[in-house]
């Protein structure tokens, strides 16, 4: 039962992104400079870009007290998600505005616009910084020799929500890259109930009233390391059987793991270094921090609001 609500909350939210999409057409007009980017959206998935130093800055200036915030609590052995991120406040609504003019100028909101059908804008964003001793998520199945190369790949559960990360530091391979792997969603041909499926798989036994929460005893996303939750996954039939958090499910030395691997590209560079992805249909992950610091922004994109809501949306935060 649990499975069937979450399917049917995922085709209510995908059948009204299709629908808003044949209807508003941006998608037939993307803007010169934005169509290479279009290009690559729709057929990488994603694209690298770099923003300028100066907007980097900017940024960095506004993150600052937050991210001294971060450092001491990593300091005093505080290392949940909350402790080293945040999502709301003035710096962060002003980190997005300079997102929203960056963007806007380099053509990223134009090309993620078009891709999506509708316009779009950044709608949200988290501050994140990575320390060494932050490992929850590196552990996989017990009683293997080795944790599988592809921990944590994922694909995201809504396909109306694509995604950027901007690098605030320097990113070298040991302080914890981005990785993408390019076309291995398509290589798996996943059935359009199969994908859907697994897309929500995962929250089964999530919710706090839900009955089969006890029973599984999950950890943070990792599904497939709960026995009981893996019995009930394989009794579904294979055809309608996929979890898109398959980078814990990967067996050490298996042909799946060296296939991502072979796949796999690594985002390193600058501070201002950047991805744009459609985190649904592009296997991604964070990577592991083995030293040093990664200072990140964790992206989403948004439909943006019709003109009459953002004047509203204005004249209820001049009066409040
Ligand atoms: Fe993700």
């Amino acid at each position: 039962m649990e499975l069937l609500s979450e399917c049917q909350r995922m085709l209510r939210t995908e059948l009204g992104h299709f629908a808003k999409a044949s209807a508003a057409k941006t998608g037939k007009f993307p803007g010169t400079r934005s169509r290479p980017l279009l290009q690559q959206l729709r057929s990488e998935r994603h694209y690298f870009s770099a923003l300028p130093a100066a907007a980097v800055e900017e940024m960095r200036q506004l993150a600052e007290a937050h991210l001294a915030g971060f450092r001491e609590n990593a300091r005093q052995g505080r290392l949940r998600r909350e402790d080293l991120s945040v999502n709301d406040g003035p710096a962060v609504q002003a980190i997005a505005r300079i997102l929203n003019r960056e963007f806007d100028a380099s053509g990223t909101l134009d090309a993620v616009s078009a891709y999506m059908g509708y316009p779009m804008m950044v709608g949200g964003l988290a501050l994140e910084l990575s320390v060494p001793q932050a490992t929850w998520w590196a552990n996989g199945l017990q009683g293997l020799p080795r944790p599988a190369l592809t921990l944590y790949a994922h694909l995201d559960e809504s396909i109306t929500a694509p995604k950027s990360i901007v690098y605030l530091s320097a990113v070298e391979p040991c302080n914890g890259p981005t990785s993408c792997y390019p076309h291995a969603y398509e290589d798996l041909g996943i059935q359009p109930l199969q994908e859907i499926i697994g897309r929500v798989v995962g929250n089964v036994g999530n919710s706090m009233d839900s009955p089969l929460r006890a029973h599984y005893q999950k950890r943070y996303h990792q599904s497939v390391t709960s026995e009981p939750f893996r019995r009930h996954f394989m009794r579904l039939p294979p055809e309608l059987r996929f979890n898109s958090h398959l980078g814990w499910d990967v067996l050490p030395d298996s042909e799946l793991e060296s296939a991502l691997v072979a796949r796999e590209r690594v985002m390193t560079g600058p501070p201002g270094t950047l991805i744009v992805f459609d985190g649904a249909r592009l296997f991604h992950r964070g990577g592991l921090m083995q030293q040093g610091e990664r200072i990140a922004l964790q992206v989403v994109f948004d439909q943006k609001p019709k003109l009459r809501s953002r004047i509203i949306g204005k004249i209820k935060r001049a009066i409040a």
